[in-house]
């Protein structure tokens, strides 16, 4: 079968099941194609809970689908390969974080990025993405803050709160952090005209020298709004094809480090056709006593303003 005609038939059997397809920009094209919705991991939280289907196939990665079934017990979520993990959300238990917490004592608050487990998220105050770090850290009262697990993203917020006094842990994302300074400014040195884009899970070294720094959503629609023609684009190359299929002009430049998400890459048209066939399909649950405390640090989250 062609890949067309495998987007067409997993469309169809979507219908069929009355199911909801998401996918995080990180996917390849052909994922993006066959879905009702892609977008950053904020945006598929939001898509998860506002969807009347009962049943939603997550292409993306396991504490992503994970925060779709924090914020829906009444649907089954399915992770479209369930091998897909995020290694920045493994480097945080909950056994560790409790052992901090104990350490740092009363008056710290504890926000947590969405790329965690959900027993991590349930031992904090409140949860943040990419696309609301800052103002999630400007609305807590507390002036000590532990952010977990990305010490990159922490760094960060941190710098454009000075007020706070922010603790880092050391978690970070292998895809972003190992983009090189060197081979950045080559870049800029060969494109001096190019807007550099960056993700926020970039090292502070890189981000020093980006123009706009910004989730997923925020640097395409970034690229959106400028009048700009090239662009250095410092994030997962997923994010390529929306940009370059709505901005035909535009000319988008990448390290030669690429940076590619394995995990992200390993959801494919036939994973969705199969969990989308499977009578019984494997769920992600969280248990109610973990999902309960979990749900009230990201519904914080989404209550807060985007930065
Ligand atoms: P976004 O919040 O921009 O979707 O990023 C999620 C992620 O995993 C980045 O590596
Ligand atoms: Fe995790 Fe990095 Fe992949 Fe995002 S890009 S899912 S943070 S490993």
């Amino acid at each position: 079968m062609t890949q067309e005609l495998m987007k067409e038939r997993v469309r169809e059997l979507a219908r069929e099941k009355d199911a909801l397809v998401i996918a995080h920009y990180y996917c390849v094209p052909d994922v993006h194609d066959a879905a009702d919705f892609v977008g950053d991991s904020l945006g598929l939280s939001q898509e998860a809970r506002k969807s009347d289907k009962k049943l939603i196939v997550f292409c993306g990665v396991h504490f992503m689908a994970e925060t779709a079934a924090i914020l829906c017990p009444d649907k089954t979520v399915i992770l479209a390969n369930p091998d897909a993990g995020c290694p920045m959300a493994d480097m945080i238990t909950a056994e560790a974080l409790a052992a901090r917490k104990e350490e740092l004592g009363e008056g710290v608050a504890v926000l947590t990025y969405v790329n965690s487990p959900a027993n991590v998220k349930a031992l904090s105050d409140i949860c943040c993405t990419s696309a609301n770090a800052v103002a999630v850290m400007r609305s807590l009262p507390q002036r000590r803050i532990l952010m977990t697990p990305d010490k990159n993203l922490t760094a960060h917020v941190a710098r454009q709160i000075p007020e706070k006094e922010v603790l880092s842990w050391p978690g970070f994302c292998p895809t972003h952090h190992r983009i090189k300074e060197k081979e950045l400014m080559e870049l800029k040195d060969k494109h001096p005209e190019a807007l550099v884009l960056a993700h926020p899970e970039c090292r502070e070294k890189i981000l020093r020298e980006a123009h706009f720094v910004g989730s997923t959503s925020g640097i395409i629609n970034k690229v959106a709004q400028s009048d700009r023609e090239e662009f250095i684009v410092l994030t997962e190359e997923g994010v390529l094809y929306p940009m370059r299929k709505n901005n035909p002009g535009k000319v988008f430049l990448t390290p030669e480090t690429p940076m590619i998400c394995p995990n992200m890459k390993k959801n494919s048209l036939e994973d969705i056709e199969r969990a989308l066939l499977d009578p019984d399909p494997p769920a992600v649950r969280v248990p109610e006593e973990i999902r309960i405390p979990a749900l009230r640090a990201v519904e914080r989250m989404l209550a807060a303003p985007r930065d």
